[in-house]
């Protein structure tokens, strides 16, 4: 009998399956400046724990147990294409202003700040080519893709990731209230998972009803993961995390340790998880256990 790989050697498997695709994601037939090549392989290549995509290839297998990677690769590698051009972008002097990035230089580091900044727009821009590929190539039926692209271009957007970024910008200690962190941590970072869960979910033949419940389960692992984040960012090892700590400290930042301190910070940690936990076992899955499983593994993450 096969045994059952441990979900930190399935997340490996997701993140090599994620790796592979993200490497040939631009075509090379395609005529793109060489330097602007460059600069896009060099973030998308520079490692990192490749959590969307997980989730993206995670939610499609645990709607009925099955998963086709042509249609859902291509998603998988979209969002790890946002994702990326967010931390470019989140990195740059005019943002938090942050020198290394998944243990190496950060992008504008290298390659100077509008190549940084170029290198961004277009990452942004090619994941939705990417989404259409899920239908062109992966045979998902156009009226599923065209669903994904209007969830992305809402969660990745001004109502989502880029107005979570805002409201980040905008907060200040002593002012910014527990509400506001929480509307900035659902936005700048839940909502890229929400979108990863449910397009998963999408791809896989959700209902309507399962759809809800992964973007709860999105909703909540997302805030705990940013929660996390701002806690590591405190007392985590650069090392392992391949970015430098004290980086919410150095720039002012409203975090929920600044808040609510270190521990009930972890408390949360634990609750939303279990809220998250609690929405999947709702949603009547043919396989959710590596969903939960994954929800339980980020609480313990240190990178
Ligand atoms: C960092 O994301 C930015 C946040 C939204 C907290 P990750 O912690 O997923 O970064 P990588 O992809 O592993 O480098
Ligand atoms: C980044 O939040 C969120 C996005 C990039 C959308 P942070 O600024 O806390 O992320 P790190 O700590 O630099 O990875
Ligand atoms: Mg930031
Ligand atoms: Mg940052
Ligand atoms: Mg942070």
């Amino acid at each position: 009998m096969n045994e059952r790989p441990s979900i930190k050697a399935y997340l490996t498997q997701c993140a090599e399956l994620t790796e592979a695709s993200l490497k040939q994601s631009v075509p090379s037939a395609w005529d793109v400046p060489e330097r602007l090549r460059e600069a896009m392989q060099y973030s998308l290549e520079a490692g990192g724990k490749r959590l969307r995509p997980a989730l993206v290839l995670t939610a499609a297998e645990a709607i009925s147990g099955q998963i086709s990677l042509d249609a859902a690769m291509p998603v998988a590698s979209a969002v790890e294409f946002i994702h990326t051009y967010s931390l470019i972008h989140d990195d740059l002097p005019a943002m938090d202003d942050d020198d290394f990035r998944r243990g190496k230089p950060t992008n504008h580091k290298v390659f100077g700040e509008a190549m940084a900044i170029l290198a961004g727009d277009a990452l942004l821009t090619h994941a939705f080519h990417l989404v259409a590929q899920a239908s062109r190539q992966g045979g998902i039926a156009a009226e599923v893709a065209l669903a994904i692209v209007e969830d992305l271009a809402k969660l990745a957007g001004a109502p989502g990731m880029v107005g979570g970024q805002v409201a980040d910008m905008l907060g200040e200690q002593g002012i910014t209230s527990i509400a506001e962190l929480e509307y900035i941590h659902l936005h700048k970072t839940s909502d890229l998972i929400v979108f990863s869960v449910t397009a998963g979910g999408r791809i896989g033949g959700a209902t309507a009803k399962q759809l809800e419940l992964l973007a709860r389960y999105g909703r909540n692992i997302g805030l705990a993961f940013q929660i996390q984040d701002d806690i590591l960012d405190l007392i985590g090892d650069e090392k392992k995390l391949g970015k430098k700590t004290n980086s919410d400290v150095e720039q002012n930042k409203v975090t929920y340790p600044f808040l609510i301190g270190i521990e009930e910070s972890k408390a949360q940690v634990e609750r939303l998880t279990q809220e998250a936990k609690s929405a999947v076992l709702k949603a009547e899955l043919a396989a959710p256990e590596r969903l939960l499983e994954i929800a339980d593994y980020l609480v313990q993450r240190d990178h």
